[in-house]
């Protein structure tokens, strides 16, 4: 049974912003495209779900609460060419889209110096180049209408450096420049851009992420495997979506980096640049440490 503080229940207050909307999700086939899928069908909305592996997306659709109300429409971000009739299929599914979810994404764990210009393009398309031209697809019907909301899921990597993520913070620093520009452009009352940064979530990302020749990572790391737990993000993603926030961090207590970062850049750097989220569980450690200390010390 659900608890009346579960993440579901708690996105049921917003189920009146989401039911009957049409909602096109990119990276739908795992982690939190596939949560947001599961969530969002409990809403009510009628669902577009997309990524490469059509039976990824089978096996979500199937597990949706109303699988009837999902289509499921297979793209490769990669191929930027057919990205534009790929975007009049999914308007041709249930008719033109409400919202478009921006979610589907790559990772990179390698060294700049180990990672060839292959990796690097193929980075940009699917994080970047693949978004823009969906989105611009979209938007076209979206701003005819007067109506829509377009959200992009970017990461912490859009806001600062850390070793071993340049092809894919590049990318995501692009996405969020393009959103940030959008904004500035499209001022119409019924449209608007929420700009989503994941902390650590609690995902497959890590292992699905590729080295600098190509190859598969193949592991989640600790740091994910430990992360903010997938529903808990589901859900705040929601609530953002819902309340039309131009931009939310969703996740745990990495959102301090953020702060450090924008207090000290300086610092910051010097902080990250060797084994990050090793250096991050220490501060956490410590912070919490701090914490239990504080009332011997009173
Ligand atoms: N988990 C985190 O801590 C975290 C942190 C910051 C940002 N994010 C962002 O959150 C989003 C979701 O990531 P996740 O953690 O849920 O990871 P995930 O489980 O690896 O999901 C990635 C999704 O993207 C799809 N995808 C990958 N390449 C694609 C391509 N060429 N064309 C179309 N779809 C493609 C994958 O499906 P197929 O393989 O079937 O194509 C999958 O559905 C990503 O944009 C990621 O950058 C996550």
């Amino acid at each position: 049974m659900m608890s009346a503080t579960s993440p579901l229940s708690q996105a049921l207050r917003w189920k009146k912003h989401f039911a009957h909307k049409i909602v096109w999700i990119t990276g739908a086939s795992s982690g939190i495209g596939e949560q947001l899928a599961g969530m969002l069908s409990s809403l009510g909305a009628r669902l577009i779900l997309s990524a490469r592996s059509a039976p990824g997306l089978e096996r979500v659709r199937n597990n949706l609460p109303h699988p009837e109300h999902a289509r499921i429409l297979p793209l490769d971000l990669e191929q930027l060419d057919t990205l534009p009739a790929r975007a009049a299929a999914a308007e041709s599914l249930f008719g033109p889209i409400d919202i478009l979810i921006n979610n589907a994404g790559l990772a990179v764990r390698d060294y700049i110096l180990n990672t060839t210009f292959d990796i690097d393009q193929k980075l940009m398309k699917i994080n970047y180049f693949g978004p823009m031209i969906i989105t611009k697809a979209v938007l076209k019907r979206m701003v005819e209408r007067g109506q829509g909301q377009i959200v992009a899921v970017s990461s912490l990597s859009a806001k600062y450096g850390v070793p071993r993520t340049a092809a894919y913070a590049a990318s995501k620093h692009a996405l969020q420049g393009f959103f940030e520009c959008l904004r500035t452009e499209i001022t119409m009352p019924g449209i608007s851009f929420t700009i989503i940064i994941p902390g650590i979530i609690k995902t497959d990302i890590t292992a699905h992420a590729l080295m600098g020749d190509g190859s598969r990572h193949g592991v989640v790391e600790q740091s994910f495997r430990e992360g903010y737990p997938l529903e808990k993000a589901a859900f705040k993603i929601i609530k953002a979506i819902a309340l039309k926030k131009e931009e939310q961090f969703v996740g745990g207590k990495e959102g301090f980096t953020l702060w450090i970062y924008r207090l000290s850049p300086y610092f910051f750097t010097r902080f990250i640049r060797n084994h990050p989220l090793k250096k991050f569980r220490r501060l956490m450690q410590w912070l919490k440490g701090g914490k239990k200390l504080s009332p011997q010390r009173q």
